[in-house]
């Protein structure tokens, strides 16, 4: 018994058509012509898109950070994912100080594995480098984790310097893997604190003012020198918030730094309004203290830019979620003490497909690109993921474009009390959803699938067609 999508518009790598697709146990047989046999599950996409299931590059489940942990787990999280289209987390494994990234990754694999309602696989955040790590890295590659990440600000608990970055990137690029930077100054933005505390603005209306643009220029500058100087190794800047940081992405590959860059839903679609006044309720600013914070809308026309013309490759959601109640507001309207972060796991699919696509910013083709293709050939994931095509995972999206509805937060399944999206409006909805071929979500609501994802290794980058040098 095979699994049909008939007669849905089929977003494949090399174009777009009106076709089925069959699938038989976990993979992909055939996307063409399909005449369904007795016994066959059909699912109607009629005036439906078929997508590959989404590859949101960046999350942070169950986290412990910052005096709390991060409200979504592994079940949670990945079931509001999954009712949101997407089919593999990429989630930030951590390996705190002290630890080896082993360790880090059997504590990841502790709190995922069972749990989660789509597949996942791991980038594992390294707070310092330590020697030997050049050795660990390379074991840990063997166990499907080639991407790393590297924060450049968070003093002192998370911080790295310059040539321990370089160091890491030489030891990365010895196996075709990556490291993902946080691209901020954080001595800067230390700095710029002490400024603000000296005159008493800390109310959360000022993080925005210690996390200027120019840190994250600086930062993202400074990296693409370090990558050059590496021979070239392969980096990518998460969460780029700005155009004057994107400025700086294209002129790290001009002279050669292969670097590639992820943006987040929040910064193409909020801005720095959210912070409101000085004197703002807490409970009106708090959930957008994210960091980079929010940008003047100015910035949003140069990100989509990006995003459509391959200056940008990936969409994650940075998806760190926090209570307003209990977890923001705990040490009250102090910017220092709001545990930075916000939820977003669920909407990211269909905020690129209303904002992105129905006004023709995105082709389909690069909506499937940004969404999921390029995450999977970067990641060493592609073509089992990322891709409808025969021997592929059976990942599969079907997204209804027809109809209006307006965001709630009441009706995500995020673990959270709020979104930063709410009131807006969103064009289509998720209609079905296969992870590896079950069918986790039927007419808009999850099935009894349950726990079904697994861990993914990852493996060596692939080139994408995008600009990325
Ligand atoms: O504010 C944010 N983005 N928190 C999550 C951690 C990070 O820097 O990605
Ligand atoms: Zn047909
Ligand atoms: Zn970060
Ligand atoms: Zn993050």
């Amino acid at each position: 018994m095979s699994t049909i999508i008939t007669n849905g518009t089929v977003v494949a790598e090399h174009g777009t058509e009106t076709t089925d697709l069959r699938i038989d146990g976990e993979r992909i047989t055939a996307v063409g012509h399909v005449t369904p046999e007795p016994g066959d599950e059909v699912i109607d996409a009629t005036g439906c898109l078929v997508l590959p299931g989404g590859i949101d590059t960046h999350t942070h489940l169950d986290l412990a950070t910052q005096g709390t942990v991060t409200s979504d787990d592994f079940t949670t999280g990945t079931r509001a994912a999954v009712a949101g289209g997407t089919t593999l987390v990429m989630d930030f494994a951590t390996a705190q100080k002290g630890e080896t990234l082993a360790e880090g990754l059997a504590n990841w694999h502790a709190k995922a594995d069972g749990r989660s309602w789509c597949d996942y696989a791991f980038h594992l955040a390294m707070l310092e480098w330590p020697t030997g790590r050049a050795a660990e890295i390379a074991a840990i590659a063997d166990q499907g984790v080639t991407s790393f990440k590297m924060y450049m600000a968070y003093r002192p608990a998370m911080m790295v310097e310059d040539d321990e970055i370089m160091q890491a990137l030489q030891a990365t690029r010895t196996f075709g893997g990556t490291i993902g930077l946080h691209a901020e100054n954080g001595r800067l933005i230390d700095e710029l604190t002490s400024d603000r505390v000296a005159h008493d603005e800390v109310s959360a209306y000022y993080h925005q003012h210690t996390h200027p643009v120019e840190v994250e220029r600086e930062a993202i500058n400074r990296l693409g020198t370090i990558s050059h100087l590496a021979d070239d190794a392969p980096c990518y800047v998460v969460h780029l918030s700005s155009a004057d940081g994107l400025a700086e992405v294209n002129r790290a590959r001009q002279f050669g730094a292969p670097m590639v860059a992820e943006t987040c839903p929040q910064y193409l679609l909020l801005d720095a309004g959210s912070y409101g006044r000085p004197d703002s309720d807490l409970r009106e600013t708090a959930g957008f203290v994210i960091s980079p914070p929010l940008r003047e809308r100015t910035n949003q026309d140069a990100l989509w830019v990006a995003l459509a013309d391959g200056g940008i490759q990936f969409i994650g959601t940075d998806h760190c979620p926090f209570n307003l109640d209990g977890q923001k507001d705990k040490g009250g309207n102090d910017f220092r003490h709001i545990p930075n972060g916000a939820p977003g796991i669920q909407l990211r699919m269909a905020l690129l497909y209303t904002y992105g696509v129905v006004p023709g910013r995105l082709s389909l083709e690069r909506y499937a690109q940004v969404n999921a293709t390029n995450a999977a050939k970067y990641f060493g994931l592609y073509p089992r993921k990322g891709v409808l095509a025969p021997g592929s995972d059976a990942d599969v999206l079907v997204y209804d474009p027809r109809g209006t509805w307006t965001v709630r937060h009441d009706d995500l399944l995020e673990n959270v009390d709020y979104s930063p999206y709410e009131g807006f409006r969103i064009e289509g909805r998720v209609r079905q959803v296969l992870v590896r071929g079950r069918l986790a979500v039927d007419d808009g609501r999850l099935t009894e699938a349950g726990p079904v994802g697994g861990f993914v290794a990852c493996g060596q980058s692939q080139p994408l067609a995008d600009r990325s040098r």
